[in-house]
């Protein structure tokens, strides 16, 4: 039997009169790659934020490790937010710092550690994700591929439990999406007691990365099965989105 890493539960959220979670229900396994699709503007990044602490829900429940997020104290969240890796979706890298400050600054922040020990795992991490050669390089001086990896390699530095990716392939070459790709699964697979979620619309990235998919539409997740399942759905909403199709019961949204 999986064991259940996080647990959502009847999770309702809206912004002023917009209702973007409307009842999200979603078990997220230990120890695999759980990928959540959906269209432009469902709610996936809201969605992350939830699992995060970083917003409270309007309804319902985000169990993180069997603890409820939101009967914690700040304090209680504050360190089990300290068990996740975040990839955003932009990167969000500090563009007056290089790569190595970048990646150093949540070890400055939160571990304690003497210089000495920063930099070898700085380097180590660096190193897992091919940036070796760049370290001393700004942002600004990265390709779009790069700025991600690095973003990944501080979202890894810690050595978290909890890996969210939020659409980290989002504008780059199909080639270096490949590459990403392939380093996202490599993580995984390194570390097999980590948990993933990956936020995509891109199905071939979904299919090539997710060990489970769960599709968000509409507030709430329509379907999650194991990837070969999921393939084989024959909900329409699922079959049109995962096939690109213009017809079908989800209307292009052109307002
Ligand atoms: N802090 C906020 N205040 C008001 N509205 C918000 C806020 N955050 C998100 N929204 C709205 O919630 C909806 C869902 O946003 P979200 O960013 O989760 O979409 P998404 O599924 O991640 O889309 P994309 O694939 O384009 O990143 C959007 O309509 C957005 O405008
Ligand atoms: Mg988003």
């Amino acid at each position: 039997m999986m064991e259940i890493a996080i647990r959502v539960q009847g999770l309702k959220k809206s912004f002023g009169s917009q209702q973007v979670l409307r009842g999200v229900d979603l078990e997220i396994p230990r120890g695999a790659i759980t990928v959540v699709i959906g269209r432009s503007g469902t709610g996936k990044s809201v969605l992350l934020k939830h699992l995060l602490g970083l917003v409270p829900p309007d309804e319902g429940t985000i169990e993180v490790g069997g603890q409820d997020l939101w009967k914690l104290r700040e304090s209680g969240r504050r360190d089990l937010r300290a068990r996740f890796g975040m990839v955003f979706q932009n990167a969000a890298l500090f563009d007056s710092m290089d790569v190595f400050e970048n990646v150093a600054f949540p070890l400055r922040e939160h571990s304690g550690w003497e210089e000495e020990q920063i930099g070898t795992r700085v380097r180590e991490v660096l190193a897992s994700v091919g940036l070796s050669s760049a370290v001393h390089k700004l942002p600004s001086e990265l390709s779009g591929g790069m700025r991600k990896r690095a973003g990944l390699a501080r979202a890894l530095v810690r050595n978290p439990d909890y890996l969210l990716y939020d659409e980290p392939t989002t504008g780059l070459d199909p080639i270096m999406t490949a590459q990403i790709d392939a380093l996202i699964r490599a993580t995984q697979d390194q570390h097999p007691g980590l948990t993933s979620v990956v936020i995509s619309h891109d199905m071939q990235a979904t299919f090539r990365i997710a060990d489970r998919i769960a599709m968000l539409h509409e507030g709430r997740v329509i379907l999650h099965e194991d990837r070969e399942t999921f393939r084989q759905s024959d909900h329409p909403v699922v079959r049109q989105f995962v096939e690109g199709r213009l017809d079908g019961p989800i209307r292009p949204d052109l307002s």
